[in-house]
């Protein structure tokens, strides 16, 4: 396999503490990891700019595993065993962050995945957190959102079976939709990069659905909409998390319009800290900062806040001190994890018209 690119960093030193990040920096959903990257990197610039922790300067090792799972384990082997990383900031799609949870678990060095919202990542052990909520959750909320609020009573799948996330989503949306009284008319398959989709999207119109699921993410949601659309499908298409990406708009096109998906955060939110970061954010990248640029941040400066309460650097001193993270004040939303050291935390509804979202309404868990 290809060397993971490295960027950004430090030598670890006796005044420097150094993290590990492991992102999809290039590849499939290259998005992914560029926008978490930026939102990690203003939390560390943040923190270093206040003094560091414990008297120390902050570093990040960084690597890219070309959005591969394979990648993403190597990646953290090396940050283990090479860099020798206090702690480990990452992955967004959730086979990517089972495949380093594994790694990181085994090695007793903390993890932190900033978005992947299977509920198995956290179940590989006590060393592995998130600041997100969990798919069971994602799942209800638009289960929900298409009985009560799109009145859909059938309603079609389409999920990527490659992927942990999107096989997750389905069966929650199956169940909760099903239990709520809806049907589902038909589950179809894809397989992540995948680009010819009319076979499935033809069966599922002949089964007259209202709306149709697509729990995949941006780059293969984008060419599933446009050949929904050639084929004459007009119903609105719903998602989750994966589809934020401002790339989702450049593959569709117009074809989203009147779509939904849910989401960790608006960038509508008022409140005054997830505007001045939207402000930092903007001036130091210079784009509106997606979920996973938000959930980046996050993920750092609670990290940042577990070091620097920590009794010493030791892996069991940060896990102990990530695992109390209460009342969190985060950009896209407050932290307060659990004891399966997951987030528990409110969905945002967001609505697509005219190449970009609005906000529609939040659901509370
Ligand atoms: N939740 C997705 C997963 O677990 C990843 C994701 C998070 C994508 C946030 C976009 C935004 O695979």
């Amino acid at each position: 396999a290809a060397q993971p690119a490295t960027t950004g960093g430090a030598p670890a030193d006796s005044n420097t503490i150094l993290l590990g990040e492991v992102g999809s920096l290039t590849g499939a959903q290259a998005t992914f990891g560029v926008s978490t990257r930026n939102g990690i990197d203003l939390a560390i610039k943040e923190a270093n700019a206040a003094g560091g922790v414990k008297g120390k300067k902050i570093a990040v090792r960084v690597y890219d595993n070309q959005s591969k799972p394979e990648e993403a384990a190597q990646a953290t082997t090396r940050l283990i065993t090479q860099d020798k990383v206090v702690l480990i900031l990452g992955e967004v799609a959730s086979s990517n962050s089972l495949a380093m949870a594994e790694k990181a678990q085994s090695a007793g060095v903390p993890m932190i995945t900033p978005s992947s919202t299977n509920p198995s990542v956290t179940e590989k052990g006590d060393y592995i957190f998130r600041v997100c909520f969990i798919d069971p959750f994602q799942g209800f909320v638009m289960a929900k959102f298409a009985r009560e609020n799109l009145k859909a009573e059938q309603v079609a799948i389409l999920q990527d079976n490659k992927s942990a996330y999107s096989i997750g989503l389905t069966d929650v949306f199956q169940r909760k939709f099903t239990e709520m009284g809806g049907k589902i008319t038909t589950l179809e398959s894809y397989s992540q990069g995948d680009t010819d989709f009319r076979a499935q999207l033809t069966a599922i119109k002949k089964t007259k659905p209202q709306a149709i699921y697509v729990p995949g993410y941006y780059n293969d949601v984008g060419i599933i909409a446009r050949q929904a659309r050639e084929l004459g499908l007009t119903v609105p298409l719903m998602g989750g998390d994966g589809w934020d990406s401002e790339k989702l708009f450049e593959l569709a096109g117009n074809a989203l319009d009147g779509s939904y998906f849910s989401n960790h955060y608006s960038p509508e939110n008022p409140e005054p800290r997830v505007q001045k970061f939207i402000a930092d954010y903007k001036a130091a990248y210079g784009s509106v900062p997606d979920a996973m640029a938000a959930l980046g941040y996050d993920a750092a400066k609670v990290a940042i806040a577990a070091l620097e309460k920590a009794k010493d650097l030791s892996g069991p001193a940060i896990r102990d001190a990530i695992g109390q993270t209460k009342d969190f004040p985060g950009v896209a939303g407050t932290i307060t994890l659990d004891k399966n050291r997951n987030a528990v935390k409110s969905a945002a509804i967001l609505k697509i018209g005219d190449g970009k979202t609005q906000f529609v309404t939040t659901i509370n868990p």
